[in-house]
């Protein structure tokens, strides 16, 4: 195996060309104004996701690719991801002036945080606060009150006359509501004023980082577009600010012997972790840093969450097949009651269906950047420190070699022979990453999923959901209009028609 140097002429060439590209795009959009600029990426006909793919044909299983002066190392290969990913010195994050600088106060969340001490605590009190969340069994109350809602206003407003529409900002208030209600304990909807101020600080956010995005590569472009990186500033303060006084409100009414929610979670699990012995991690564990690694859900988690469930409604529309099996099985087991978090054992084929969605189109295909602490020899692949590292999971998630017809939707292919779902995944089922930084929430990411599913299927029982253009004609191919890091369905209609 060879990895392609900043020495070799392909590589520079490679370089050159992606650089040009950029340039010419971007001096396009320099001359226009910002508020119409397609974006890093925009304007292609595929998404960079499969435009690294092609490369791999060219390059092989590990290669580097150049955005600007930096190189990035891609892998394309499962043992080698593993060997690497576990491997501390393969645990750092780069310091970038969007994320570390300003999302992260210089890095003193979870995600942005470079390898060390303060990674390592807040990583540790975060899992447990998942683990004593997950416990106390609100979430299934919780996701129900608040998908009944936002689905019951979706099918008054759209329902009756069954004309399509796109279900993208029914999913993003249902996610990001739902979110709230578990972090803050108090149930939220769509028309409640704390999500409208939300979403108004989120969209802003997602608007003007994804057009800012270039900046970590071609520096100098942050004189000239100075004017909305104080912008970007300003706007992500207001988003943690709106985070830290709820999570402080919480602090001042903490009680040991009640947990309300997810910020109660994190108080204990701090309490936890100190109260045990680890008076070092005091230093780490400060309200600001917790705060910080509870906006780290809001803004990653939130997102991959809400595109796989994207894509989740899509399948089920583009297949009726599949989604006759999925009610029936909730019909079956579950009928109308609120689903509990122990349904999820029971309902084999809705655990395969997930698994399937998060294999076939991975909302978070690249996972998040790691940067290499030292110089590294493996296989003759040398790696230097300080080089960014990527794992191209979408394409390890549907390679034919790992996956029999990869490129087929196939929830059957996680059940055995009596139709029971297979709980161990294979090492190259990586939706969730690979290694010491994988993420964190990968439970609580399919219950959520699992929980807002039935439910969205129970409120919409009435009704088949079918795709306006008709059954099995959805274009499956991720949107390059996308921000890069994420992978989501093009926009799509779908039709409430009636059953009754
Ligand atoms: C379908 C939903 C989700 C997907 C596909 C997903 C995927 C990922 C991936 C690929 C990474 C990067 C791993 C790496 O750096 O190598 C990550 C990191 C992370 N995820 Fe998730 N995630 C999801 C939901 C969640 C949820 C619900 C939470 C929290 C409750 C969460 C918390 C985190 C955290 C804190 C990290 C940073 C880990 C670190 O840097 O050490 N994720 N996730």
């Amino acid at each position: 195996m060879q990895l392609l140097t900043h020495e070799d002429p392909n590589v520079r060439y490679e370089a050159l060309l992606c650089v040009q590209k950029l340039m010419v795009q971007k001096w396009e959009y320099l001359g226009k104004q910002l508020e119409k600029d397609t974006g890093l990426f925009r304007g292609h006909k595929t998404h960079p996701l499969e435009s690294l793919l092609a490369l791999r044909e060219k390059y092989g299983s590990v290669y580097t690719f150049f955005m600007g002066s930096d190189p990035f190392v891609f892998i394309f290969d499962i043992e080698i991801a593993k060997r690497l990913f576990n491997k501390t010195s393969f645990c750092g994050r780069q310091s970038t002036l969007i994320g570390e600088q300003i999302c992260s106060d210089g890095g003193n969340d979870i995600i942005f945080c470079d390898y060390g001490q303060s990674w390592h605590t807040l990583r540790n009190a975060f899992k447990l606060a998942v683990r004593k969340y997950q416990s106390c069994q609100h979430m299934p109350g919780t996701v129900k009150h608040v998908v009944d809602a936002i689905v019951g206003d979706m099918v008054a407003a759209e329902a009756p006359d069954g004309h399509p529409f796109d279900p993208k900002d029914y999913i993003e208030s249902m996610f990001y509501c739902v979110v709230m209600s578990i972090a803050f304990g108090k149930m939220f909807t769509a028309k409640d004023p704390d999500y409208r101020e939300l979403h108004s600080i989120t969209d802003t956010f997602f608007r003007l980082g994804d057009k800012l995005a270039l900046i970590e590569f071609v520096p100098i472009l942050r004189l000239p577009l100075y004017k909305y990186v104080d912008k970007f500033r300003r706007n992500t303060d207001k988003y943690k600010t709106f985070i830290a006084s709820r999570f402080a409100a919480h602090v001042d009414t903490y009680r040991s012997d009640q947990m309300r929610d997810f910020c109660d979670a994190l108080i204990a699990a701090k309490l936890e972790t100190i109260d045990g012995g680890n008076e070092e991690a005091a230093n780490y564990l400060t309200d600001q840093n917790i705060s910080l690694a509870l906006w780290d859900v809001f803004v990653t988690a939130t997102d991959d969450t809400q595109f796989a469930f994207n894509w989740m409604l899509l399948l089920l529309a583009n297949c009726p097949a599949i989604q006759c099996r999925l009610r029936a099985e909730i019909a079956d087991r579950i009928g109308h009651r609120m689903a509990a978090a122990e349904d999820l054992d029971d309902c084999h084929y809705a655990n395969a269906f997930i698994a399937e969605a998060l294999r076939y189109r991975n909302s978070n295909p690249l996972g998040v950047p790691h940067r290499t602490l030292a110089d590294t020899d493996i296989d003759g692949l040398s790696i230097p420190a300080n080089t960014t590292v990527v794992v191209h999971q979408f394409s390890i998630l549907n390679d034919p070699k790992y996956w029999p017809d990869g490129h087929a939707f196939r929830p059957d292919r996680f059940l055995d022979s009596e139709g029971r779902y297979i709980q161990t995944r294979p090492e190259y089922y990586v939706p969730f990453g690979v290694g010491r930084r994988k993420c964190l929430g990968d439970r609580l990411a399919i219950n959520e999923l699992f929980l807002v599913l039935v439910a969205f299927l129970q409120s919409t029982r009435d009704y088949d959901i079918v795709l306006a253009t008709g059954e099995g004609t959805a274009d499956l191919t991720p949107d390059p209009q996308q921000v890069v890091l994420f992978c989501t369905p093009k926009p799509y209609e779908i039709v409430l028609k009636s059953r009754l």
